[in-house]
């Protein structure tokens, strides 16, 4: 008997449940794009290298082009059309506009994106190939631009607008209230509750 190659997979993006069938080889990012008109999320590469696809999976930040859809059921997937809350922007998308943090625009998505996780991952403690003290004892390390570039790296700016990307970043992140450095995955949970 033959394999089946597609599947009827549900889909919780934003808040919201998409029921749809999908073929097995369907990735993440052109089942949001392609078949459910989400298009904020941008192909760039297709295949992992621009970051031009990040969205949050579960509040970690992934690459949707990597990612398969049926892979995808059963976790919270966040999409830049979901993290403003109501008419109000996030503050990391509100840093970007304030800072002009963009140019083309192509790449702000998954910018922004990965922004969000970045700062969440931070405050956690995790540290970076630049941090100094990576003992779990030291704590977050200051987010210098050093950090905010190396964090930032996997997402590629066509345009070359990295400077006011790092500023809207450091902005973003100095703004987040101090929640005592819990788990990434609680935080974007609650932004699409
Ligand atoms: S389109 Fe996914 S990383 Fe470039
Ligand atoms: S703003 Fe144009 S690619 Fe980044």
């Amino acid at each position: 008997m033959d394999s089946p190659t597609s599947s009827v997979v549900t889909l919780r993006i934003n808040g919201e449940k998409y029921t749809l069938p999908v073929d097995h080889r369907t990735t993440l990012l052109d089942a949001l794009r392609e078949r459910l008109d989400l298009t904020g999320t941008k192909k760039g590469c297709d295949q992992g290298q621009c970051g031009a696809c990040t969205v949050l999976l579960d509040g970690r930040r992934t690459v949707a082009c990597l990612q398969l859809a049926v892979a995808a059921e059963g976790r919270e997937i966040t999409t830049i059309e979901g993290v403003a809350d109501g008419e109000r922007l996030h503050p990391v998308q509100q840093a970007f506009l304030d800072l002009d943090g963009f140019q083309c625009g192509y790449c702000t998505p998954g910018q922004i994106c990965s922004a969000i996780g970045m700062i969440e991952e931070h405050a956690a403690g995790w540290p970076s190939a630049v941090t100094d003290d990576v003992r779990p004892e030291a704590g977050p390390p200051p987010l210098t631009d050093d950090e905010i570039r190396e964090r930032m790296s996997g997402n590629l700016c066509r345009c070359g607008a990295y400077v006011s990307i790092v500023e809207a970043v450091g902005r973003a992140a100095r703004a987040r209230p101090d929640e005592g450095h819990e788990h990434p995955e609680a935080t974007v949970k609650e932004s699409v509750a």
